[in-house]
């Protein structure tokens, strides 16, 4: 057969197994080419890896020891060669299409959706994806936060998927409610649930060494199955598990009980005796709310303050005279961005160039940071009509940033209202009726509000098991450290969204998942083009990147003097929850996948079998420009 009859039916035991058509290449870049033939190597189970003891550039070291029928070892000049036979296919062709398994479907699961059919439309080619959905319905963090008050925290049009602008957002800061419709109507217009499968949860993940690939159990309607795909990717949320706190007696308690992640909306909370305990930004929202209720007396009880401020001004955003501090969008406003995207682009460019420079204000000690602080004090002592008692009680004295800041319309300006209490102590006990906190106060309630937060560990609440049995929650049991926030050592094939160190912590998360999206992406192209069978990141590259952050959060404001969940709920402690640096650095780093930092496996005993036949596909089309790099 001659070498350049390509796709070959059938050479020296390579066996077409899936020929499909893909569309044309984008390009004739090698890492972009496409194979029209997808090729599955039926005899070979040798094994290459490079690995941190070896000359990645130049050694394959046998994995296990399994080799090609027709490849020999040979020792030459004290190097190992590794001698395998041609396959008779054009370099770079993908040998194996790869089964991708996400897990979850909220903004990041959809956004890896997205990404693969249309911003990568090769990746079709590529792998197929599975997305499993524990719940009923898409949306994640916005179909399960329903309390009352819930709203996005950033501006609304810095908070949509990157590739759908909304230009229909109600208002500056968008209710929950309308965010999960967006959410829904995006998923419908793309048709990104084409590969979800709701009511299914992941029980447990195993990675099988022998095979390169992870067994997923999921559990639908009671009923377990197996699952297995080379690729698992975490997209399962890092504020989704909620827990009742800790606190003695809560079981006891008879009135209602409930928590703001898990909300019953069929209960009549109007007159009632209500507690709220904690005051994160979901207790900032939910007090206003149901301290407008008819007849509620309402105590927010908490273990010390929260900065409070609202500084972007959404009427000069727009050119217009003051708007307050989140107005309505006119319809004019919004006819405008429905039928002129470029004012849309332009403005929502703008709301992100003020947020990325924002950062700045997270700096300790920064000029940016006390001017924000002197700001905000005065902004809460104006909205607590500078009641002396409120404000010293209100108003921390820890470095702004520290924890979540949040623009809490109507928070502060409730405790001026006669049925808004604030109890400022640590909590007892609960009984049967009553709340009683340390200082031997007893509260008579009929309701308690637990806005109490999440379960922040990062542990999965689910056996994940990697290379040799190691459990990720057991790796992560004292401190979550990852690899840039997307991956872990000893988790082959394993990516991770909003991992510990993620860029949570200030602006808008979506633009960052979009980068993380795209990162794994190109590891997906790498793992399928060069005939990889695994990758994960060096212990010592994490262990680096754990240390070196660790100095720059050092100069940062949350590893302030305050309690929160950037920290794992500690006041002091490592920073488990925010990336070390800006958005745009995280950007930066991750937008090369600089492969030094990780360990590779590959299917063939030698690494370079991927070169195939000597051809690259692009030039085997013969209606292709062969001399596109030729610019002058
Ligand atoms: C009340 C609230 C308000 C917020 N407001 C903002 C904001 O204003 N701005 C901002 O940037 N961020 C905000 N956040 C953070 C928010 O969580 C993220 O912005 C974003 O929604 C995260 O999306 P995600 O897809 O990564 O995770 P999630 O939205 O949490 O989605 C994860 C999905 O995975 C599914 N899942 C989990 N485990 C399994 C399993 N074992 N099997 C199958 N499926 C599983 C879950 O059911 C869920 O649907 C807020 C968070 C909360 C809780
Ligand atoms: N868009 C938004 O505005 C918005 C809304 C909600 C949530 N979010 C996101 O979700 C994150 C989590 O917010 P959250 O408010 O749900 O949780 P959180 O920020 O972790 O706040 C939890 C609150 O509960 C208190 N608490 C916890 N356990 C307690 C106990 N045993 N006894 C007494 N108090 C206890 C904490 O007190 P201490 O402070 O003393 O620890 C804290 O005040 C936010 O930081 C933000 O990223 C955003």
């Amino acid at each position: 057969m001659a070498l350049l009859d390509v796709p070959a039916a059938v050479n020296d035991g390579v066996v077409i197994k899936e020929p499909i058509t893909s569309p044309p290449p984008i390009g004739p870049g090698a890492f972009d080419s496409v194979p029209t033939t997808f090729i599955h190597d039926s005899k070979t189970n040798g094994t290459a890896s490079s690995d941190e003891s070896t000359d990645g550039a130049t050694l394959a070291t046998s994995a296990n020891g399994l080799l090609d029928d027709h490849s020999e070892t040979t020792k030459k000049t004290g190097h190992t060669r590794h001698v395998v036979p041609l396959i008779n296919i054009p370099g770079y062709s993908v040998q194996r299409k790869l089964r991708v398994i996400t897990i979850g479907a909220g903004f990041s699961g959809l956004m890896f959706a997205h990404k693969i059919r249309y911003e990568h439309p090769e990746m079709q080619n590529i792998v197929t994806n599975t997305i499993f959905e524990a719940r009923s319905d898409v949306g994640g963090t916005w179909l399960v936060n329903t309390y009352p008050g819930v709203q996005c925290d950033v501006p609304s049009h810095i908070y949509a998927f990157p590739f759908d602008p909304n230009p229909d957002w109600d208002r500056f800061y968008s209710s929950g409610a309308e965010i999960h419709e967006y959410m829904v109507k995006t998923v419908k217009k793309w048709d990104l649930d084409r590969d979800v499968q709701l009511n299914t949860k992941v029980i447990s993940v195993f990675w099988q060494q022998d095979l390169g690939q992870w067994k997923v159990i999921v559990e639908c309607n009671g009923v377990q199955r197996d699952e297995y795909a080379e690729i698992v990717i975490s997209a399962q949320g890092f504020l989704n598990a909620w827990n009742w706190p800790d606190i003695p007696g809560l079981g006891k308690f008879r009135g209602h009980k409930v928590h703001s992640a898990n909300w019953d909306h069929s209960y009549d909370y109007s007159k009632k005796r209500i507690a709220i305990i904690g005051n994160g930004s979901s207790g900032i929202q939910i007090l206003p709310k149901l301290a407008q209720l008819e007849d509620t007396d309402v105590l927010s009880i908490q273990r010390g303050p929260s900065w409070i401020v609202a500084r972007m001004d959404p009427g000069k955003l727009l050119g217009k005279s003051d708007l307050g501090s989140n107005p309505e969008y006119t319809e004019e406003d919004k006819k405008l961005f429905r039928e002129n995207p470029e004012a849309l682009h332009q403005y929502r460019k703008k709301l992100i160039d003020s947020v990325n420079k924002a950062f700045k204000m997270f700096v300790k000690g920064s000029p940016e940071n006390i001017d924000n602080q002197e700001f905000a004090a005065q902004q809460m002592a104006e909205k607590l009509n500078y009641d002396p008692e409120l404000c010293a009680k209100l108003i921390p004295t820890w470095e702004l940033g520290c924890r979540r800041v949040t623009p809490g319309s109507g928070y502060l300006e409730s405790f001026l209202l006669p049925n808004v209490h604030l109890k400022q102590a640590s909590i007892k006990e609960i009984t049967e009726a009553s709340i009683v906190t340390v200082d031997g106060e007893v509260y008579p309630v009929d309701v308690v509000v637990c806005a109490t937060g999440f379960d922040v560990s990062h542990r999965p609440q689910y056996p994940v098991i990697g290379r040799d049995g190691v459990s990720l929650a057991a790796k992560w049991a004292d401190e979550p450290e990852s690899y840039l926030s997307v991956a872990c050592p000893d988790f082959p094939n394993y990516f991770i969204f909003t991992g510990p160190n993620a860029v949570v912590g200030h602006g808008s998360l979506i633009e960052g998942l979009s980068w993380t999206a795209d990162y794994m992406i190109k590891w997906l192209k790498k793992i399928a083009n060069e005939d990889i069978r695994s990758v994960e990141p060096k212990q010592s590259a994490v262990d680096d990147f754990v240390t070196y952050g660790d100095e720059i959060h050092k100069t940062l404001t949350w590893t302030g003097q305050c309690r929160s969940w950037y920290k794992k709920n500690r006041v002091d402690g490592r920073v488990t929850a925010t990336f070390p640096g800006s958005a745009l650095l995280y950007k930066r780093m991750i937008s090369d996948i600089r492969g030094e930092d990780w360990n590779i496996e590959y299917n063939s005993p030698n690494r370079f079998r991927f070169m195939g036949n000597g051809f690259t596909e692009y030039e085997l089309d013969e209606s292709n420009d062969l001399s596109w790099y030729v610019s002058k």
